[in-house]
């Protein structure tokens, strides 16, 4: 399966989903990478799964091909690894034309595109992306970057992938957790741009337990193409592309608290859960679609309520998250299942309201 996205200007690059490795050297056919060397960036766990596999697909697609493997981690997503990944480059004699293929999750993702829209001004990369987080979000879009000291994503670029290939077999290994965490963002997706998405994610939970490949292809390609749609009319975040902060706010103030002991998409879902409350506080959402949502990530195998942190720090954190605009909060609220929008007038109050909610013990059956 393919999708087309448009880049800007008239490049457009595709993404491919795939039951495996083999359509890669096709999908590379347009980025005349035959005289090219190309680069794979993976980390110390995709590299023992997936390296090899990869590297003989690539056979007779391009003149040479290195390898950078660093350790597996967001600790490691920094400009040391950056910095190393130059030196390899350097030492290697890649220039301009050549390329960098990243072979991992987000976090590989992240370091490579970021590497790849820095070195010499910036090369080409293609994303070959391996959990399901960075399959349905962090390869999409063009963001890149590393975490500076305990500020994620502090430095960054915006570099878009020349191809974006995902192996769907690659989900099979990932851990429980890993693949719950990806169910976040996948929920998201539903609840601010697809009503109907929304209701297929809570009605098909057992095959996407057995990750059943007709559904992982199902929910990867309709995901991909919500990310590409909101991308796509607002590239550089400036409108609807805030609408993908859904649950982000309250979520990052958890994921930093919590000294990201919670995985990403766990956060989210108890982010999402209190940008969903305040919505039914203003009368968006019913009260039983506030608590059919937290079913739906629970059936996923998410939190909806986070334990061990006082409300008001919880507050104080959230109002220091960068999505402020002019001393206003940013906060994306839905105004019914399947539509989102960016609320700047979300008070003190709702906010604590919301995270009291989050904090309590009882979560309903
Ligand atoms: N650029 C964006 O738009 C964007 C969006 C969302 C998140 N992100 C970033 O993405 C990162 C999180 O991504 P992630 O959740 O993919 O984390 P990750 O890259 O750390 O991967 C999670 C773990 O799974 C392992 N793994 C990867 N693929 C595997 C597979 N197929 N089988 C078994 N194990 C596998 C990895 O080695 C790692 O240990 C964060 O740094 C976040 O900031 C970026
Ligand atoms: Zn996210």
């Amino acid at each position: 399966m393919k999708i087309k996205v448009n880049k800007g200007k008239s490049t457009e690059y595709s993404i491919c989903l795939e039951p495996d490795f083999e359509n890669l050297k096709k999908a590379l056919e347009p980025l005349e990478t035959k005289e090219r060397k190309i680069c794979i960036v993976a980390d110390s766990i995709t590299a023992g799964l997936y390296l090899q596999p990869l590297k003989e697909s690539l056979e007779g697609c391009c003149r040479q091909i290195s390898q950078f493997v660093f350790q597996a981690g967001e600790k490691h997503k920094t400009l040391d690894t950056v910095k190393d990944l130059y030196e390899h480059l350097i030492l290697e004699k890649y220039d301009r034309k050549d390329l960098l293929m990243a072979l991992g999750g987000g976090v590989v993702g992240d370091l490579t595109g970021f590497a790849a829209a820095t070195y010499l001004r910036g090369i080409r990369f293609v994303q070959v992306p391996t959990t399901l987080l960075s399959q349905v979000d962090s390869s999409i879009g063009g963001k890149t970057g590393v975490d500076f000291d305990a500020y994620k994503n502090m430095v960054g670029a915006f570099h878009m992938p020349s191809l974006v290939y995902m192996n769907l077999e690659t989900l099979k290994s990932l851990p429980e957790r890993q693949f719950a965490s990806g169910m976040g963002e996948i929920i998201k997706h539903g609840l601010i741009q697809d009503n109907a998405y929304y209701q297929w994610l809570t009605e098909h939970g057992q095959e996407i337990a057995d990750r059943e490949y007709d559904a992982l292809l199902y929910m990867v390609s309709g995901s991909c193409q919500i990310k590409k749609h909101v991308v796509e009319q607002d590239p550089t975040e400036q409108g609807i592309r805030s609408w993908l902060n859904f649950g982000h706010t309250i979520g990052h103030a958890v994921e930093k608290l919590k000294e990201f002991t919670l995985c990403h998409g766990e956060c989210v879902a108890i982010g999402s859960v209190a940008a969903a409350w305040i919505s039914r506080e203003r009368g968006y959402l019913t009260g039983d679609e506030l608590l059919q949502i937290e079913k739906v990530f629970q059936n996923y195998h998410l939190p909806v309520r986070v334990g061990g942190l006082e409300p008001d720090r919880i507050l104080e954190a959230t109002k220091l998250d960068k999505k402020m605009e002019a001393g206003k909060i940013k906060f994306v609220l839905l105004k019914r299942i399947g539509e989102a929008f960016v609320a700047k007038d979300v008070e003190d109050r709702e906010l604590l309201g919301a995270i009291r909610y989050i904090c309590e013990e009882n979560v309903h059956e």
